[in-house]
């Protein structure tokens, strides 16, 4: 267990009150979690501070290599006034995998969770109430060795930070424009294609623009190899319901394992509802939009939470689904997955966890 030592500000900013729109990422609290890392002593003086600028060396590896990773999850103030947070344990358990695969040390599961918890419970008062809004927790790790060759940092920091949100795309619930990139790919198998870091987001942006001047809100990628195979959205994963079977694509070492994509894949079997991890080809897609059997498109994502697709762009062809409306499927894992996150709807599966 950490012994997390709490230095709260002096200078409070104004909470933003329910008529503020909370524009995704835009906002931050009075307060942050630091923790530093080095090499012979380990991670070492857990701290809650004011939030605050950083003072790095120029030189620090993270500038240079992109040494970083980072986890989104998010905390919620319940119809009863609890704080939950949902599944943080796979948040702390993927974060380690990103670790693992950048090396960057790992952090023990239950320090991260006791980590966001302490940061989360000193800014409380910032949680948001209105429908559609939460408190996003956003842990990071950057390499800060000062050093220009290219191996591991011996020194890192692992910050925690909270920012209020609203809908993570300015649509809210009404349904994405989404681009098929025939061009650009974000990830290849072998690559860090299902490790959260930052360089999977940087090779997003190029074609991210590009479906921007179009008029579409995201992209969605193809496999790295044939551009053949569909893999998933970069800030959220895919689903398509097609003849009464939910499908995602199978995750094969360059799709990210969302939280809320395990969370939509457990409901399904939960409710009895046919549901595939596969493989499945942007012919397969194109096929059952032509002989109508393309029922529902919808992602996931803890920002995102479900978002619902109104249409799909590859190479010429334009793909209306459900005529731009949202599907009863999409609509029905929102309401439950958001339902649960707020204590509205029995949280059978056991996927909150309180902070008290
Ligand atoms: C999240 O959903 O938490 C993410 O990290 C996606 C990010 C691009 C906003």
């Amino acid at each position: 267990m950490l012994n997390i030592r709490i230095e709260k500000t002096q200078n409070p900013k104004p909470i933003p009150g329910p008529e503020n729109p909370l524009v995704f990422g835009t906002i931050f609290t009075d307060h942050m979690f630091v923790m530093d890392y080095e090499e012979g002593k380990g991670w070492f003086d857990p701290r809650v501070i004011p939030y605050q600028p950083l003072s790095l060396e120029p030189s620090c590896m993270v500038f240079h290599y992109g040494q970083e990773m980072f986890e989104g999850l998010k905390a919620y103030k319940a119809v009863d006034g609890r704080i939950l947070l949902f599944r943080p344990d796979k948040n702390a358990d993927r974060a380690n995998k990103t670790n693992e695969r950048i090396c960057i040390p790992t952090i023990p599961k239950e320090d991260f969770i006791q980590a966001v918890k302490t940061v989360v419970k000193v800014d409380k008062a910032w949680i948001p109430e209105k429908e559609g809004t939460s408190l996003y927790i956003r842990p990071f790790i950057i390499a800060t060795d000062p050093f220009l060759g290219v191996r591991p940092s011996h020194t890192y920091k692992f910050i925690i930070i909270l920012s209020p949100v609203g809908a993570y795309y300015p649509e809210g619930l009404n349904p994405v424009k989404i681009w098929i990139e025939d061009e650009y790919v974000r990830a290849v198998r072998g690559g860090v294609g299902e490790a959260k870091t930052g360089a999977n987001y940087v090779a997003s942006m190029k074609a991210q623009d590009k479906a921007h001047e179009s008029g579409y809100s995201q992209v969605l990628w193809l496999d790295g190899v044939e551009r053949k195979y569909i893999e998933e959205v970069g800030a959220m994963n895919i689903f398509f319901k097609i003849n009464g079977t939910v499908i995602t694509p199978k995750l094969n070492g360059s799709i990210l394992p969302g939280v809320t994509r395990d969370s939509v894949i457990s409901l399904c079997k939960l409710w009895d509802v046919p549901v595939e991890e596969k493989r499945i080809s942007i012919d397969e897609i194109f096929e059952a939009y032509n002989n109508g059997t393309l029922e529902e498109v919808f992602g996931t994502g803890t920002a995102a939470v479900i978002s619902p697709v109104g249409e799909l762009k590859w190479e010429d062809h334009i793909m209306p689904v459900r005529d731009g409306g949202i599907g009863e499927f999409s609509q029905r894992f929102y309401d439950t997955v958001t339902g649960i996150q707020l204590g509205k709807v029995e949280d059978k599966l056991g996927w909150t966890v309180e902070v008290e």
